[in-house]
């Protein structure tokens, strides 16, 4: 479903508010990096963060030597910062500005990371047409990392309802062509001073 009051949120929330004034910020995304190590993944995986915001993942990527990136987001502002904050590198990687309940991918991955974006899917129909994109992103034998609120983590992020993980219903959602390899879960510090419980969950595609 296209939503334009969706994408008008996170661009008022990208063009209003700074990097740390986020709840979601991180420094390093290390409990990211450390699947995506668990996956497998070289520097010549394709890889797409889904939802991808302005976080820096892209820049440890990048760093790491990864040459096929794609960030993809519903709010231009967001990609528009990253590739600020990486100048001249933000020419080697794909930026995508769509919603992920309709956007038709152009190509196949190696690898789809996603960090608190299908969380915030609390409809049926949105939640199917996630998958359905995965689906056809995802190489078989590829990986998904789902990264969402804990089952114990908070009810609401950034003013929005959410519904809670944990791998196992993760897993249900994903259906059967997904194959549990490892989950965990992290204690986000907010830069408010503030603790949001994460769940991440590595799934193999058979
Ligand atoms: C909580 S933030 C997380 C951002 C990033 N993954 C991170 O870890 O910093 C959620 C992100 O999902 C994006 N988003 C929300 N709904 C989306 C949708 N339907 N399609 C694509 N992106 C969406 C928002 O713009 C925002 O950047």
């Amino acid at each position: 479903m296209n939503d334009p009051s969706r994408q008008a949120h996170w661009e008022n929330v990208y063009t209003t508010r700074g990097e740390r004034e986020v709840s979601w910020f991180q420094e390093q995304p290390t409990v990211s990096l450390e699947l995506i190590r668990a996956a497998g993944a070289t520097p010549a995986s394709s890889v797409i963060d889904v939802g991808g915001g302005a976080s820096r993942l892209v820049d440890a990527l990048l760093a790491d030597g990864f040459a096929a990136v794609t960030v993809l987001d519903i709010s231009a502002a967001a990609l528009a910062a990253s590739g600020r904050r990486l100048g001249s590198a933000a020419t080697g990687v794909t930026w995508i500005v769509a919603d992920i309940t309709t956007w038709e991918p152009p190509q196949i991955y190696d690898l789809w990371h996603d960090r608190a974006v299908l969380h915030f899917l609390t409809s049926e129909a949105d939640r199917a047409a996630y998958v359905m994109r995965l689906m056809k992103a995802l190489r078989p034998g590829g990986h998904a990392i789902i990264g969402t609120f804990a089952i114990d983590g908070p009810e609401r992020c950034s003013g929005l309802p959410v519904v809670r993980y944990d791998a196992a219903s993760l897993g249900k959602l994903l259906g059967p062509q997904f194959v549990l390899v490892e989950s965990r879960t992290q204690d986000h510090a907010t830069p408010m001073g503030g603790t949001q419980r994460f769940q991440f969950s590595l799934f193999r595609r058979r």
